[in-house]
């Protein structure tokens, strides 16, 4: 595995093949943890890994450096997928100052123990030089947490970009030149989509500041390194901060006994008449990360539930919480389901989609146990003016 980015700066990260579940998220091809070590004059190690990974970490530290020799620990990052080897690094290195920014320090001090510890906070600007080579540092709060920071590399034209730009995606290869594009660019979408879709706009501010400084080299916490594709993944990082919508229909459902499953392949078969992208996503056979990312590009959404209990259907319910969080903004959308005796499933869902404050085309389409053609027919209808207003959307 080739793990050197530029002569004496090296990845000494993990590669966490197991992972399939992160906090919620589902990693389907894995994670990395990406820290990367700079030996000059001085030796600086940009990141940890997670907690349980740090020894990992430390050997592979080893094998360039003696730990106790790392002067600096940069903390990019205080979310304990990064942070939580802290510790422990330290332990091996009793020299090293962390250099973080003043919001990392106070969560740093929230998690572990720091009385010992020693800090240099920095703030945008602000620059620590190496020996032959220097960081400057460039805050960029709230992509993802208050605390964040990208760290830039001056001479070798390398930014660390800790969350941003990051993917889910365990590999053998460190570089995106090195493994399947096309792979990894749903990856970063899905990272996007899940983790930063509702900070656009401070993610916006980041890529301004990025736009500001000559980049040869991406290095995030997570996944591969972006040095052949950095042009792709800047346009889609654009993209998505500002939520640009693709003509692409989704349609979201969950169903007791197929009659709400039966109003959304009607629904289909309208958008279907359009030069949309449609999907149909039936939620029990998916999941929440796989549905935000989906939305993430859709211009049009038609989410339906059966009626339980006078409300919508539990999986449905999560699925729209964890959408609402998300802010997806600049879409059309309407509500469908099916009920009994007592409505309440396609009312529920038309509450959250007002929530998130999408264009809302019509009421809630309804259908008393079965959808007779009638039903159906509307559905069509609904369908085809979904698509036709995604398209006009998408521009
Ligand atoms: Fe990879 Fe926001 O932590």
């Amino acid at each position: 595995m080739n793990t050197q980015l530029f002569e004496n700066v090296d990845w000494v990260g993990y590669v966490d093949w197991a992972v399939r579940d992160f906090h919620g998220y589902m990693t389907r091809r894995g994670a990395t943890y990406n820290a990367y070590l700079i030996r000059d004059r001085k030796t600086a190690l940009i990141d940890t890994v997670k907690g349980p990974y740090a020894g990992k970490l430390l050997e592979r530290v080893a094998a360039l450096a003696d730990p106790a020799t790392i002067d600096y620990v940069v903390c990019n990052h205080a979310e304990p997928d990064h942070s939580s080897g802290l510790p422990a690094v330290l332990e091996k290195a009793p020299r090293a100052t962390v250099v973080c920014s003043e919001k990392c320090r106070e969560i740093l001090a929230a998690y572990y123990a720091v009385s010992g510890w020693r800090f240099k906070t920095v703030k945008t600007g602000d620059e620590l030089a190496l020996g032959a080579r220097t960081l400057r540092f460039v805050e960029t709060p709230m992509a993802h947490w208050p605390d964040s920071m990208f760290t830039y590399l001056v001479e070798d034209r390398l930014l660390f970009s800790m969350d941003a730009f990051g993917q889910h995606y365990a590999s053998s290869n460190r570089f995106d030149d090195e493994v399947a594009l096309d792979e990894v660019m749903q990856e970063a979408a899905t990272y996007y989509a899940n983790i930063l879709m509702l900070y656009g706009k401070q993610v916006g501010k980041a890529l301004d500041v990025g736009a500001g400084l000559e980049i040869a080299m991406i290095a995030p916490s997570h996944g591969v390194i972006w040095r052949s594709h950095i042009d792709r993944i800047v346009a889609a990082y654009r993209d998505w901060s500002v939520l640009r919508p693709k003509p692409k229909v989704l349609v979201v459902y969950d169903t007791m006994w197929q009659s709400t499953e039966a109003m959304a392949k009607a629904i289909m078969d309208g958008a279907n008449e359009f030069r949309t992208e449609n999907k149909l996503i039936y939620i029990r056979s998916s999941d929440v990360t796989e549905i935000a990312t989906e939305v993430l590009t859709a211009a049009g959404l038609a989410f339906g539930s059966s009626t339980l209990n006078m409300t919508l259907m539990p999986m449905a319910a999560a699925t729209l919480a964890y959408l609402e969080g998300l802010r997806p903004k600049g879409k059309a959308a309407f509500a469908f389901g099916s009920y009994g005796w007592g409505s309440g499933g396609p009312e529920a869902v038309n509450g959250w989609l007002e929530k998130m404050k999408l264009e809302i085309l019509n009421a809630p389409i309804r259908a008393k146990f079965r959808p007779d053609e009638k039903v159906l027919a509307e559905c069509r209808a609904a369908g085809r003016a979904l698509a036709k207003r995604a398209l006009e959307i998408a521009g």
